[in-house]
């Protein structure tokens, strides 16, 4: 192990010598309790579908059913294997390339379905157990664990008795966190309610319930927002719940923000469309949550094809007395806002890049970062925050195996440039607590199937071979000297 080691490190320093230009971060700036580390959600990495009594959930239906084939071509690609990290021989080799990455967090994800197999009703014990040591096995590498209960992963019986849609999920998942929290209350210090809501739905749910599509883009879009207020009601209730057992860590909830630019600045439309975009975007969560309201613009354009989206008065009030106690963002791009006849309600932001190498997610601006963490800074409330998720994958070569060694400099350079943004934050007095890089390895990326890699560690999918990349070796010598 020691050999191997050193040899890591000896090419990381290698690797490092050849880094990318630009602002070089110091990890001194950042206050001395931070938390620095790589992220997952279990879909995403566990494999063992079926082990230990786990029950369906949606997307082990959607991937083995219908499949992800619009987005890989023909392809049914499912995470049944995945990078198998639910087997303990395997997390033990991914925690030692944690160790000595020398993060001293991971976030991951636990499944409600392995939890509670129906999504209410029986507990599953095994699965209880296999968490506990998960945990104990970090903890004993110095790596804390960072837990997100809810990451798009509904028990699969309860989409059957309309999942979010219906109201009594809010009371589903108040009863599955009382039994994480019962059951790692103690150990674990940092929860996350849910992970961005509204992108699960918008990302798959038109894909996964047929029956949806014949209905217009604008009703369909409309009607997520019924479940966007259901998680928000739900995290409410769990964090209330979390505070009422005065446990000793913190809990937040995470949410995707994407500063809205528009897409051509010399066009009048795009400029406009910003601000109602802006709404739908980020403001149709931070609002409610940090102001008690949802934003006006935007609640006329839902309630014009969903007259019934009318949040009462009691809901936004439990929402704004049981804040969390942090608020995770996932920051990969600003979006670029075109006024769009064919979008939902006549906006749209996905798919539009003005970059010549094109990120999967969106253009790469760190400066956007700043500037939104500043926002947050100032318009809602200065709360303490952590970057949950940030990271890169790119349509270019860079993620292949070549003599050994996977030479990610694109991605390296858009985490260095993305941890200097967040440096200037801290010192122009934003509370930021953490940091995390998405993802530690390769996985499964949802309708993408196996296409796209965001990992700092390269996965062969047939082997299970792990190679670190180069951007591993950068944090790994960011965080480390
Ligand atoms: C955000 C999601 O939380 C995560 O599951 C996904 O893989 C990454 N974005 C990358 O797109």
């Amino acid at each position: 192990m020691k050999t191997i080691a050193v040899t890591i490190v000896l090419l990381g320093m290698l690797i490092v010598s050849s880094r990318a230009q630009g602002p070089q971060p110091d990890k001194a700036d950042f206050p001395d309790d931070f938390l620095w580390g790589v992220a997952s959600a279990a879909y995403q990495v566990e494999g063992a579908y079926q082990a230990d009594g786990k029950g369906e959930s949606k997307w082990d239906f959607f991937t083995n059913t219908i499949g992800v084939t619009q987005f890989t071509i023909g392809e049914k690609q499912t995470a049944n294997v995945t990078i198998n990290q639910y087997d303990r021989e395997q997390y033990l080799r991914d925690i030692q390339l944690m160790k000595e990455l020398g993060i001293n967090t991971y976030r991951f994800s636990i499944p409600w379905s392995r939890i509670i197999p129906q999504g209410v009703g029986e507990v599953n014990t095994k699965a209880i157990a296999h968490y506990h040591l998960l945990i104990q096995d970090l903890k004993e590498a110095g790596i804390e664990p960072l837990v997100t209960l809810y990451h798009f992963d509904l028990p699969l019986a309860l989409l059957q008795k309309g999942g979010w849609l219906n109201r009594e999920s809010v009371q589903w998942y108040k009863n599955y966190a009382k039994v994480i929290f019962e059951n790692f209350g103690n150990e674990v210090r940092h929860f996350i309610t849910f992970n961005e809501p509204y992108i699960e739905f918008f990302v798959a749910d038109f894909m996964m319930n047929p029956s949806q599509s014949k209905e217009s883009g604008n009703v369909r879009y409309a009607k997520e927002m019924d479940n966007v207020n259901h998680q928000l009601l739900a995290s409410a209730e769990a964090i209330k719940l979390y505070h009422e057992m005065n446990l000793k860590g913190k809990i937040g909830i995470t949410f995707n923000l994407s500063p809205c630019l528009p897409f051509d600045a010399g066009n009048p439309e795009d400029v406009e469309a910003v601000s109602l975009q802006d709404e739908l975007l980020n403001r149709i969560v931070l609002d409610p949550v940090f102001k008690g309201k949802y934003p006006k613009n935007a609640l006329a354009a839902i309630q014009k094809y969903n007259p019934g989206f009318q949040p009462s008065a009691e809901d936004l009030q439990l929402i704004l007395n049981n804040q969390p106690d942090f608020l995770g963002i996932n920051f990969y791009a600003p979006a670029q806002v075109k006024k769009d006849d064919g979008a939902p309600l006549g906006v749209s932001w996905m798919g539009n890049n003005t970059d010549a190498v094109k990120m999967a997610n969106g253009p790469v601006r760190p400066e956007e970062l700043y500037n939104l963490l500043m926002r947050i800074k100032n318009e809602y409330g200065d709360p303490e925050i952590i970057i949950t998720e940030n990271g890169a994958s790119f349509e270019n070569d860079e993620d292949k195996v070549v003599d050994g060694k996977v030479n990610d400099m694109t991605r390296t350079d858009y985490i260095q440039r993305h941890i200097a943004a967040a440096e200037k934050a801290v010192k122009d007095g934003v509370k930021l607590k953490g940091y995390f890089v998405w993802s530690g390895w390769d996985n499964f990326e949802w309708i993408f199937g196996y296409t796209i890699r965001f990992g700092l560690i390269h996965v062969n999918f047939e082997t299970q071979e792990r190679v670190p990349k180069s951007s591993y070796y950068w944090y790994q010598h960011f965080l480390n000297d």
